[in-house]
């Protein structure tokens, strides 16, 4: 297990308010069963247990903010390190709100990380944790990522193929996205509007800086639960996962 610098924090930033709306669910994904938990449940309980994390922040969508409580309160024990906090607009927004409490309640320094994950993605694993706090001695911004199996195709009208790149230069992004937190909010503050409002992924938000993304391995099993088929996938996945174990 490697260790940042004997000085630094490292926070959580657990992204959990979105609606889900591709998944066509009354209840937001992130709080639907899978196994024994909510979907959220399961990376919290991994993240949890690394001692090295020091806060886990929660952003939930204050519709929901109550049933993310019980459901805290009733799967995560009673571990003192969970906080959890209201959501924003898009997830952009959530992280925002996000770093603005742990900012409030700390004294951060220039060396201190988040880990930022996807509440609806249950399978990331303690290897991977390790390889993005390890490689944060090395860089302001790491993403997990998986190298692609299809070749890829653009398309400028979705009517016909304008771009066929290099699949071995292609990879998927994935959580979580290790950053040192002054580095980050740095960007975010000198982002314009425009490219703000089109985010979809925080490492673009160094990415246009200028701040060199170093990348992790992940697994193809992290993947982001989207649609209904999805979950049925990560149930078998979790059956598999606990073959495993036995
Ligand atoms: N997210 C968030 N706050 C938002 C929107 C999204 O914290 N306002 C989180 C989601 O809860 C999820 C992650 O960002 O963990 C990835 O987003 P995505 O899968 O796109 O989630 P949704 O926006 O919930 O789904 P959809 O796009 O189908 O509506």
């Amino acid at each position: 297990v490697y260790n940042l610098s004997a000085d630094s924090n490292v926070y959580c930033a657990v992204l959990a308010g979105g609606s889900g709306s591709r998944m066509n669910s009354p209840v937001p994904k992130q709080f639907l069963m899978l196994g024994d938990a909510p979907v959220f449940v399961h990376s919290v309980r991994t993240l949890l247990k690394d001692s090295r994390i020091k806060q886990l922040w929660i952003g939930s969508n204050g519709d929901w903010y109550e049933l993310a409580q019980e459901q805290i309160k009733d799967y995560c024990g009673n571990d003192e390190r969970i906080i959890l906090c209201e959501g924003g607009i898009d997830r952009e927004g959530t992280l925002l709100n996000i770093l603005n409490g742990i900012c409030k309640e700390n004294e951060i320094t220039e060396d201190d990380v988040v880990l930022i994950h996807d509440a609806v993605r249950p399978f990331v694993t303690q290897r991977i944790i390790d390889d993005v706090i390890a490689e944060m001695r090395f860089c302001s911004a790491c993403n997990t990522v998986i190298p692609v199996n299809d070749t890829i195709v653009s398309s400028e009208n979705g009517k016909s193929i304008s771009g066929i790149p290099v699949r071995s230069e292609l990879f998927a992004g994935q959580s979580p996205q290790g950053f040192k937190i002054k580095a980050l909010i740095d960007a975010f503050n000198t982002l314009d509007a425009e490219t703000r409002a089109k985010l979809t992924e925080t490492t673009k938000v160094c990415f246009v800086q200028g701040i060199p993304i170093h990348i992790v391995k992940g697994e193809f099993y992290n993947f982001k639960i989207t649609t209904p088929y999805d979950l049925q996938l990560a149930n078998f996945v979790l059956e598999y996962i606990k073959s495993l174990d036995k």
